[in-house]
Parts: C-alpha cells; structure tokens; sequence
C-alpha cells in the first residue's frame, strides 16, 4: 500500500515520526542516531527512513518547506499509516531580542495568518501543540544539561520566507507572545488536532531576524546537536 506521496508499506512507518524540513537531514539523522534503520520513500526526494533507537521504533522522514507541504506528509502519515506521533524538528528565525541564535523553541503553541486551518474545520489563528508532549519535552529540558536558553512560546507560521511588504512586523508579534518565525508547525497541529493525533514542534533559532545575525551551515550542523539530543530523550519517554 502507498499514497501519491509515500511508497512504503504500512508495516514499515513506526508510530513515531520525527520531520525535518530537509530530506538530506533525516538521511543524516538516521545516519547518526538510528540503529538497523532502512530507507522507506523516495518519492519527489522526500527521504524517509526506518530504524531503532534505544530498541524503540522510530520513523525520520523529510516534510518539505511550508504548510501546503508538510501538510501533505502529515496527514498521509496519520491517516493511511496509523502513525500516532509526529514531532517536527528544525529551525527558526528570532523576533525577539532575548532569544538568541542557538536557543531553543518548544513551540506550545503555532500561530498563522494564514487560513489553512479551515481546511481542518480550525477557525482560529493560533493552535496549540498536544499538551502532553509539551510536558514531556520539558520534564526532558529540565533533566538536559546545556548551555543553551530553552523557551516554550508561540510560533509564526508564516506562509512568506521571501515578501515584498513589510507585513511581518518583529516588534507587533513580540507585543503578541510571538517570539519565533518558522512556516510549518500551524499545518501539523491543526490536522493532529482534527485526526486527534499528537504533534510538537522543536526548533533551533538558526537567524535573528532584529539584530540580522545568520548562521552558517556548519555552524548550524554543529550547533543542532542539543535539539536532536533532546528529540531523542522525548522519544524515550513515549
Ligand atoms: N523565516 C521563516 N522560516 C524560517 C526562518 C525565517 O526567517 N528562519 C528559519 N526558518
């Protein structure tokens, strides 16, 4: 069985799924972390992988840029291949002045101005991540130890990486508990709300968009390792 986006067999997605943005990631992830793991899609280069870590089953596949995309992924996961967990790990751009390139965003909640959420019968601009990762992720934060600043706040799901108007003010959404820009969690949490299905989002701030700080791609391959230590701490909890 295979959907027009995923070639595997249901038996070979585990419950749990962790979604990097970039396809060539999860390959890495796998590479790095995963015991006996096997490729299982390659449809349009989305790369997803099957293999253990800590003797529990665990699925890395790539959700590509965006809502539309990463909502496509999810929603095939959830549905055609029971999937019950999906937690997105990647990177974001700082609003705010106190959280700086390196820190970490349990993202609790996802905010968009988009409405993609109607398609899931969402109405609202702002969702919230499953509260029960939530706690798990910080009962992990709180027993990790790390130089790193760990902040739980909302996320922009923002539909525009590049724009011509000056429409996404830092300082407005600040004003709204809105520290961090990222494009994707809004689409996950509303379709794991709808197929009650859990969902959370982890990311590293990879640039400031305030004080215009960017970080290099290696300084991002390094400076990552935190985030994915603690991704798999919160995979040993469920
Ligand atoms: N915008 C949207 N998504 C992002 C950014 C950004 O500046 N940085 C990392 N992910």
């Amino acid at each position: 069985m295979s959907t027009p986006h995923i070639e595997a067999n249901k038996k070979d997605i585990a419950k749990i799924v962790l979604m990097p943005g970039d396809p060539l990631r999860a390959k890495l992830f796998a590479e790095t972390y995963l015991k006996n793991y096997k490729q299982i899609n390659s449809v349009r280069g989305m790369l997803g992988f099957t293999g253990t870590y800590k003797n529990k089953e665990i699925t890395v596949m790539g959700h590509g840029m965006g809502l539309d995309s990463i909502g496509i992924y999810s929603y095939e996961l959830y549905t055609e291949y029971n999937v019950e967990t999906i937690i997105r790990f990647g990177s974001c751009g700082s609003y705010n002045e106190d959280i700086n390139i390196f820190d970490i965003i349990i993202a609790d909640k996802a905010y968009t101005k988009s409405n993609y959420g109607e398609g899931f019968g969402f109405y609202k601009d702002t969702i919230g991540a499953t509260p029960s990762l939530i706690k798990i992720a910080n009962k992990v934060v709180k027993d990790y130890k790390t130089e790193k600043k760990v902040f739980n706040t909302t996320v922009n799901s923002s539909m525009w990486f590049y724009k011509t108007d000056n429409i996404d003010v830092p300082k407005e959404f600040v004003k709204k508990g809105i520290d961090v820009v990222e494009m994707e969690a809004f689409a996950l949490y509303s379709i794991a709300k709808s197929l009650n299905k859990n969902a959370l989002t982890l990311l590293t701030v990879s640039d400031h968009l305030v004080k215009n700080e960017f970080t290099s791609s290696e300084e991002r391959r390094t400076g990552f390792k935190d985030m994915f230590n603690i991704l798999l701490k919160i995979t040993e909890e469920l």
